[in-house]
């Protein structure tokens, strides 16, 4: 089983990947480490084990937090996206079991399992990537000790979520982001919004999932999601960002992805954490990113309902 290190900032379709990840049983998830993103870190954290708990995973996988804040910026939480608690209200009266056993630092235990197991680990980072930034900025040669990045961030194609050009994980924290681009990964994935704005959950597709307390989860954590969707898109549905990372560690086939150099703008006004892809090769540099741009998201969709569905 491929060995992986998910890197969230649970929100709601963080909270999906992780559902994705651990019930595929495709992947040998070594450990969570968390970080500031859509809630605070300590929200984030509780809402990881939350969800662990939730899907009964095996109490052997430990939760890691990570940076609190960005490197340089404030925090910038989605809370209209996903709830006050970050889980759009479900899950609000569950007291987990802490999976925070060690004080080790989400990005220490990244490095520590990239040193265990080199050339095999695969580290999915669907939050802003200040963890990733940090383990990096400590011991760089972790670029060629993982297997494998692939992160959901960034659009180079089309609009962005959080400003008209910039994806909220990149927005968020764009002084790392570019650190983690500019670093030399060998297998840098990006899943941006050019891919995951078509691969929609809507609420057929969770019926198709339960009846079951997972499904029950899903629909009340994606209710409002989708609502916030439907307001800035006209189609009743979620955006599967997150799933769709994890899915791309699972099944690469679904997603067609091209080489090219991308980099974060970081010192302007109007376009920080856009991300700038050199499709024509203007700026002559090697490709960094292998860039997501196109899915199979019947496909996607049908793996994902068929993960989640109560099969005992
Ligand atoms: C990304 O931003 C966050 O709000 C989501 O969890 C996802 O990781 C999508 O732009
Ligand atoms: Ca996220």
């Amino acid at each position: 089983m491929r060995k992986a290190i998910l890197d969230v900032d649970t929100g709601v379709d963080d909270a999906l990947g992780i559902m994705l990840a651990i019930r595929s049983g495709e992947l040998d998830v070594l450990g969570i480490t968390t970080v500031n993103g859509n809630v605070s870190l300590e929200t984030a954290t509780n809402n990881t084990c939350k969800i662990l708990d939730l899907i009964h995973a095996d109490p052997a996988i430990a939760v890691y937090p990570g940076a609190a804040q960005p490197l340089l910026r404030h925090p910038v939480f989605e809370h209209r996206i996903h709830g006050q608690d970050g889980l759009g209200g479900a899950l609000a009266n569950m007291q987990p079991v802490d999976r925070v056993k060690s004080d080790e630092f989400g990005p220490d235990f990244m490095i520590e399992q990239a040193r265990r197991y080199p050339g095999e680990v695969t580290l999915i980072a669907t939050g802003p990537l200040t963890n990733v930034a940090l383990a990096l900025a400590k011991r760089p040669s972790l670029v060629h000790e993982l297997k494998e990045i692939i992160i959901m961030g960034g659009a180079v194609q089309t609009y962005g979520n959080i400003t008209p050009v910039a994806e909220y994980n990149m927005y968020v924290d764009p002084e790392a982001a570019r650190l983690v681009l500019q670093a030399g990964f060998p297998r840098l994935t990006m899943i941006g919004l050019d891919v995951t704005r078509h691969a929609l959950l809507t609420s057929e597709h969770i019926d198709a999932i339960g009846p079951s307390e997972i499904a029950d989860n899903v629909r009340q954590s994606t209710s409002d999601y989708m609502q916030r969707y439907f307001e800035r898109n006209g189609v009743q549905a979620c955006a599967m960002h997150d799933p769709l990372a994890v899915a791309t560690a699972i099944w690469p086939e679904l997603v067609e992805t091209a080489q090219h150099y991308v980099d974060v703008e970081t010192r302007s006004e109007l376009c920080d954490g856009q991300t700038v892809c050199d499709f024509q090769n203007r700026l002559q540099r090697e490709p960094n990113v292998s860039v997501g741009l196109k899915v199979d998201s019947k496909q996607f969709i049908n793996r994902f309902i068929t993960v989640l569905r109560d099969t005992d």
